[in-house]
Parts: C-alpha cells; sequence; structure tokens
C-alpha cells in the first residue's frame, strides 16, 4: 500500500512542488488550500492530485479534514506542514490582528494538524512530520515579528516533537528555506528584492522543487535515523 500523506498548502508555490514530488516518489497525496478554489481546481486537473480546502488555523477544520482524508485515501502516514501567510508591518505598525493571523496559521496549524495525525502515526509505528519553517524565523526579519516568532516556534515544536515519535518510528523534522521563487516572494518589492539576492552566496533565488526534494528525502525509509532536525535549504544566506 503506497503511503498516505497531506501537504497543508499543497496546492501551489513550494507546496505545489512538494506534493508533486511525493507523487512522484510513489506516495498517495492530499494537497489541502485555504481559498483559492480556481487554483485549487487546475492543480488538481493538471496533477490528479486531490485537493481539499480548510482552514489550518482551525482547530476543528483540521480534525475534521484529517478524518475526511484517511476516509477516503487511507491512514495518513505523512504530514507536510507547508501552509504558511506573511503579514508584515513594523511593530508600530502591526496590528494584534496580523500577529494573531500568522501566529494561528502557521504555528498553531502545525499544532493542530499534529493532534488531528500523530496519535494514529503513533499507533502504527510510522510517521513523517515536515514543518516548513523559514530563514527569517532563524535570523530573525526586519517587519516580521509575527511571522520570525511562529516561524523560529516551528524549530521549536519540531524538536521537542520529535522526542515524542522517535520511540514510535514517528519522525517530526523542518526545512527552513531561504527565499524561493513563489507568489510569496513576488509580493516583496523589486527593489528590496534586488538586496535579498545580493545577499545570497549562490547568487539567485531558490526553486520550489529544490526544497522539495529535501522533503521527500526526509519522508522516506530511508530518512528514518534524521528526527528533530532542522534542513536549512537557503543558497549559503544563513549558516545557523
Ligand atoms: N517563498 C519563500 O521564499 C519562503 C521562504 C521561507 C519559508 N517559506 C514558507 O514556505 C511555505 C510555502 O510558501 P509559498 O511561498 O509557497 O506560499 P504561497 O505561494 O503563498 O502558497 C501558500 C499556500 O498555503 C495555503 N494557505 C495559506 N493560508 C492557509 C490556511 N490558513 N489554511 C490552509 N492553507 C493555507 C494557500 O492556499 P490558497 O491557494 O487557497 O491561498 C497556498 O496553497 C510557507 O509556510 C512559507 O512561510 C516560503
Amino acid at each position: 500500500m503506497a503511503r498516505v500523506a497531506i501537504v497543508t498548502g499543497g496546492t501551489r508555490g513550494i507546496g505545489e512542488a512538494i506534493s508533486l514530488a511525493l507523487k512522484d516518489a510513489g506516495v498517495t497525496v492530499a494537497a489541502t488550500y485555504a481559498g483559492n478554489d480556481e487554483r485549487a481546481r487546475e492543480f488538481t486537473e493538471r496533477t490528479g492530485i486531490k485537493a481539499y480546502k480548510w482552514d489550518v488555523a482551525d482547530h476543528q477544520a483540521c480534525l475534521d479534514g484529517c478524518a475526511k482524508v484517511a476516509e477516503e485515501l487511507g491512514p495518513i502516514d505523512i504530514v507536510v506542514n507547508n501552509a504558511g501567510i506573511t503579514r508584515d508591518g513594523t511593530m508600530l505598525k502591526m496590528t494584534y490582528e496580523m500577529w494573531k493571523e500568522v501566529m494561528d496559521t502557521n504555528l498553531g496549524g502545525c499544532f493542530n494538524m499534529a493532534k488531528a495525525t500523530f496519535p494514529g502515526m503513533r499507533e502504527r509505528k510510522w510517521g513523517r512530520i515536515v514543518n516548513i519553517g523559514s530563514i527569517n524565523g532563524q535570523a530573525g526579519q526586519y517587519g516580521q515579528v509575527n511571522y520570525a516568532a511562529a516561524k523560529s516556534g516551528i524549530h521549536g515544536f519540531t524538536k521537542a516533537l520529535s522526542q515524542e515519535g522517535a520511540r514510535a518510528g514517528v519522525t517530526v523534522n523542518a526545512i527552513a528555506p531561504g527565499y524561493i521563487d513563489t507568489d510569496m516572494v513576488a509580493a516583496v518589492p523589486a527593489d528590496v528584492l534586488e538586496k535579498i539576492v545580493a545577499k545570497i552566496p549562490v547568487g539567485r533565488l531558490g526553486q520550489a522543487h529544490e526544497i522539495a526534494r529535501g522533503v521527500v528525502f526526509l519522508c522516506s525509509e530511508d530518512g528514518g535515523f534524521v528526527t528533530g532536525s532542522t534542513l536549512s535549504i537557503n543558497g549559503g544566506q544563513h549558516m545557523y
């Protein structure tokens, strides 16, 4: 039986590349998304990967959504917590809502998805959880106290949960991407982006498939001895 994976935010950007790479590796994939129905429909038509709509910040929606995926595709072996948003602004301009939305989605989503799937993985003695952090959670970033805190939290969450899964064959790891060529980075003003790229030793933005390859390894049988670790894929921009 093929393993079953859920990739949150798996219909576009880095998540789309992860969904495709896992499918290519023989995994049955469910990709989730938040609201972009048009993009999700096009994704499913093109890839044959089922898309499911729910908000990862909504605890009950994660429990219900994961139960539905398990019913339709089988028990969930792999979760890639990739869904993430930015609501940037300096402390003077950042509202409580901007803080809360990012914390609830980027970090709360990891908790919600783990609550829904980690017990079953432990019971079946095999599981893989990969959380997508960020270079900005490792190094901090001007105008991103919400995003940097949530992503930094992901790295702590990963190390703590990995200790609870290790004996039961469940690995929990994080990937910290640098700047990757997706819609999220396209939203950065061109002059700011130019300065960012100038600081990347490899001299370019990363590509989504370069993150996806890391996920496939961490989710493989061969990845079984890697747990509680953070893989930085950032073109040498931050050596953590
Ligand atoms: N791009 C980068 O340079 C970079 C660097 C470091 C880390 N990351 C992290 O990598 C991940 C993917 O980034 P990306 O650039 O690929 O993002 P993206 O292109 O903006 O795509 C985000 C995906 O997440 C989904 N999503 C957003 N909020 C959600 C929610 N509340 N519930 C469920 N799904 C939700 C979106 O669904 P809809 O399509 O419905 O909106 C979309 O599928 C994020 O966690 C991001 O923080 C990205």
